[in-house]
């Protein structure tokens, strides 16, 4: 089973989307830790309840966005992860994470990208009026949202669409694609391992 590690910030329910696609064995996995920045987040309620365990490192508490990529993969490392899922983690991460699991770390972003990076992606959809848009799972690299494409899900936008429902059909097509994007990723790291 591939040992994982998990960023959120808030809700987590892409974090508990992968929880439950290793209930199930959709995902031969386990979590080892959960990682939130927000101390009581929905995220981290969720991980009492579903029995994974979960750390906060709050990111006010650290002088730079590099000291709190340095807690992270001390504790990453510390479980001995083979790839880390960002799971709604709303912090731009640094070269010190990345560099840390080439490869290995992996994004869900709620667009179709290269379209509407960065914050606000469904408001920038509406905005812009586009009749598809869906999610994307990508490997982190240091440009933001800028990474190798894993996996992609379109969904439509409807006219009468307001931020909440679009929000909300993105997400339940996240949670679906993830799981499916991280344990295609697994395979491609234990053939790698296996090279
Ligand atoms: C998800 O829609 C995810 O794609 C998005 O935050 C949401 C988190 O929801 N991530 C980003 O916008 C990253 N730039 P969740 O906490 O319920 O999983």
């Amino acid at each position: 089973r591939l040992n994982l590690g998990v960023m959120a910030s808030g809700n987590g329910s892409n974090f508990e989307a992968l929880v439950k696609a290793i209930q199930n064995s959709q995902l031969d996995a386990y979590i080892s830790i959960l990682v939130v920045n927000n101390p009581n987040c929905e995220a981290s309620l969720r991980a009492k309840r579903l029995g994974v365990p979960c750390v906060i490192h709050d990111h006010r508490e650290f002088s730079s966005r590099e000291e709190l990529d340095k807690a992270l993969v001390k504790t990453f490392t510390n479980h001995a992860v083979e790839g880390v899922v960002m799971a709604g983690w709303m912090r731009i991460v640094t070269p010190i994470l990345i560099a840390a699991f080439p490869n290995r770390l992996i994004n869900i972003h709620p667009s179709l990208l290269p379209s509407f990076r960065g914050l606000d992606a469904v408001g920038q959809a509406l905005k812009a009026r586009v009749a598809i848009s869906g999610c994307s799972v990508h490997l982190v690299t240091p440009q933001v949202d800028d990474g190798p494409v894993l996996a992609q899900a379109a969904v439509p936008v409807l006219s009468s669409d307001d931020h909440q429902s679009l929000s909300k059909r993105i997400q339940r097509m996240e949670h679906q694609l993830l799981p499916l994007s991280v344990a295609l990723a697994g395979q491609n790291w234990r053939n790698a391992a296996q090279n």
